[in-house]
């Protein structure tokens, strides 16, 4: 997100700036580490796009992923933060064919495993007032409210579902074909019920401070 991407840009010491198809990739260094930062954009193609891109250019040893998400865990609270211990694309839907909901057809892909050592590590950053939860992360093109969180019951019945958001497991089976570690860092921005939208508007700007919180804490200490 945008005020995620201006922590970064304020904390860090840019080097250089480029642009590829319209998306600006900015090279920093910060706590010694060189980083690559670029905004994908909404849903699973654009970071699927991003991702390859990011790792075929640059080659990175790690890709941190950042941004909100709608909590379905009940104990999750807005301005918490939710570390993917894995993720999954809950709308690949191969039932038809006999596939489990989630499973990647012809492959034995559905829950995507995040980096133990990542997780460890962010887990230990200091944000205030709020609370990191370690928890499943569900990905699919939909932003969920009340009422279509009713049809999709299985986010909670079948997946036992934390949050929900619409990028992260794209890039975790990007990473996946890659062999590249990853964690996914999200801020739960609504509770994904018939306020998301409104909530969503409302906190966007507030909580984007508590992801950059955790992935500078990462940092300082990898
Ligand atoms: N990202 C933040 N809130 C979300 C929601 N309710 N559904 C999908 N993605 C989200």
């Amino acid at each position: 997100m945008d005020a995620e991407i201006s922590e970064f840009l304020a904390h860090g010491n840019v080097h250089s700036k480029t642009e590829w198809h319209g998306f600006i990739f900015y090279s920093l260094t910060l706590h010694g580490h060189e980083i690559v930062l670029v905004k994908c954009g909404v849903g699973k193609v654009f970071a699927a796009l991003i991702s390859q891109h990011l790792i075929d250019t640059y080659h990175p040893s790690t890709l941190i992923f950042t941004g909100v998400a709608g909590g379905l865990n009940p104990q999750y609270e807005i301005g918490d933060v939710v570390l993917s211990h894995d993720c999954i694309q809950h709308d690949v839907d191969g039932l038809g064919l006999g596939f489990p909901r989630g499973n990647l057809l012809y492959t034995d892909w559905t829950a995507f495993s995040a980096d133990p050592n990542l997780l460890e590590k962010a887990k230990s950053a200091p944000v205030k007032g709020h609370k990191i939860w370690v928890g499943r992360i569900l990905t699919g093109d939909q932003f969920m409210t009340h009422s279509e969180i009713a049809s999709h019951s299985y986010l909670h019945d079948e997946f036992h579902g934390d949050a929900v958001e619409m990028e992260g497991a794209a890039l975790a089976q990007v990473c996946a074909v890659n062999q590249i570690p990853f964690i996914i860092i999200r801020t739960i921005s609504d509770k994904a019920n018939g306020e998301a939208m409104h909530d969503f508007q409302k906190f966007l700007p507030v909580i984007a401070q508590n992801s950059f919180t955790v992935v500078n804490h990462l940092l300082s200490i990898l």
